[in-house]
């Protein structure tokens, strides 16, 4: 078991903010509300639902989502500017994900401006958002490659000032669980949340090692959609916490699937056919030993079921199939066959694999039917 800091999980999901950031996708605002709605349903505790300051269609979004009534808190990112949190305000958004980028290098390469000065950026933002009567996130960016001590005092600043939650952002996903281990302790001034990227495929891992070092909420995509090869995937880290840790995620499982090829369809990116939960082999079976087991007993291959998640099982045919999956599929099709007959079918459908085929229901109906004498 995982032990955590807090009851129960907050899940902020970055889908409509960071997972949009992934290059090429663009999202219309009815789109946004889809799946805002979808993933409201599913628990998430809190939906950024975009840039409120980058457009207008991302401000109809964001105000077609606050007024859509629901069950999730609807956060906007800002940079520390008044502008940004008038539109945050004005388009009714419940919170404000306030960054600044807290390294040396972003903070000098971006802004050309001092560490003293970003300190007064963010506080008097922090506190120009709370006067507007919204929950403040401040989020330090590239926080991984900033100085522990600055960041520290940012944050500590920011909650003096009102900040109601914090953010470690590991921009460039270049942590490894044990600085997660030694930096998250140091920062709890406020309930802290992980915000990963996966460039070095860590960011599991890490929001995982943050989770166990004191973060109390987990930033998450749908599918891992994001910036280059982008954030943690909700799918994956809610099933690895339910399963793995025993973790109670209040996120409603059976719906990840659907939301996942809602999104997949929506943002025109597809889901790796290996991808975990989610992909389409995920659940799928051809070698002959492996769809025996599961076909006896699921558990043999499945780490967990199908329907969790809301998903079937599905056994392919082709030359790693043994007897056992293609009687079953016989069986599915309504064919009787005798022992010497499923030997011969077996032998052809193997022949078809062999030559890089995959074997469908209509090939196999056409070996059976031909074995059978029914043609
Ligand atoms: O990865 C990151 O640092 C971000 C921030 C802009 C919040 O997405
Ligand atoms: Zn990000």
């Amino acid at each position: 078991m995982i032990a955590l800091f807090v009851d129960k999980i907050r899940f902020f999901d970055t889908t409509l903010r960071d997972g949009e950031q992934t290059p090429g996708v663009s999202l219309k605002p009815s789109q946004k509300v889809e799946i805002a709605t979808m993933l409201a349903e599913l628990g998430v505790s809190t939906i950024e639902a975009g840039s409120a300051a980058a457009s207008e269609g991302e401000r109809e979004a964001l105000r077609l989502i606050a007024g859509a009534g629901l069950s999730a808190e609807i956060a906007t990112f800002v940079r520390a500017l008044p502008l940004d949190i008038d539109y945050a305000a004005d388009c009714g958004a419940d919170c404000v994900h306030l960054v600044v980028p807290v390294s040396d290098l972003h903070i000098g390469a971006k802004l050309r401006k001092s560490r003293e000065q970003v300190c007064e950026m963010a506080w008097n933002a922090v506190e120009y958002a709370k006067e507007r009567g919204l929950v403040v996130e401040l989020s330090g960016e590239d926080a991984s490659r900033a100085d522990p001590d600055y960041l520290a005092g940012l944050f500590r600043g920011g909650v003096e000032r009102g900040a109601d939650r914090l953010c470690f952002c590991d921009t460039v996903g270049i942590l490894t669980p044990e600085q997660v281990a030694s930096v998250i302790p140091g920062l709890l001034f406020a309930p802290l949340s992980i915000h990963c990227h996966d460039d070095l495929g860590m960011a599991m891992t890490n929001t995982l090692a943050a989770l166990k070092a004191g973060a109390s909420a987990a930033h998450v995509t749908v599918n891992g959609l994001g910036e280059r090869a982008g954030n943690t995937p909700i799918e994956e880290l809610v099933m690895a916490l339910e399963v793995l840790y025993g973790v109670q995620t209040g996120i409603r499982t059976d719906g990840l699937y659907h939301v996942a090829t809602a999104v997949s369809k929506m943002t025109g990116v597809p889901l790796p056919l290996n991808k975990a939960i989610v992909g389409e082999m995920a659940f799928t079976h051809e070698s002959g030993i492996h769809a025996h087991g599961v076909l006896r007993n699921a558990s043999t291959y499945e780490p967990i079921r199908p329907e969790q998640v809301g998903r079937t099982r599905r056994i392919l045919l082709g030359k790693h199939s043994g007897t056992a999956s293609v009687q079953a599929a016989l069986h599915e099709l309504g064919y009787v066959c005798d022992e010497g007959q499923i030997a011969e079918i077996v032998a052809r459908v193997k022949a078809i694999g062999d030559e890089g085929r995959r074997v469908t229901d209509a090939d196999l109906m056409a070996v059976a039917d031909s074995v059978l004498d029914l043609v």
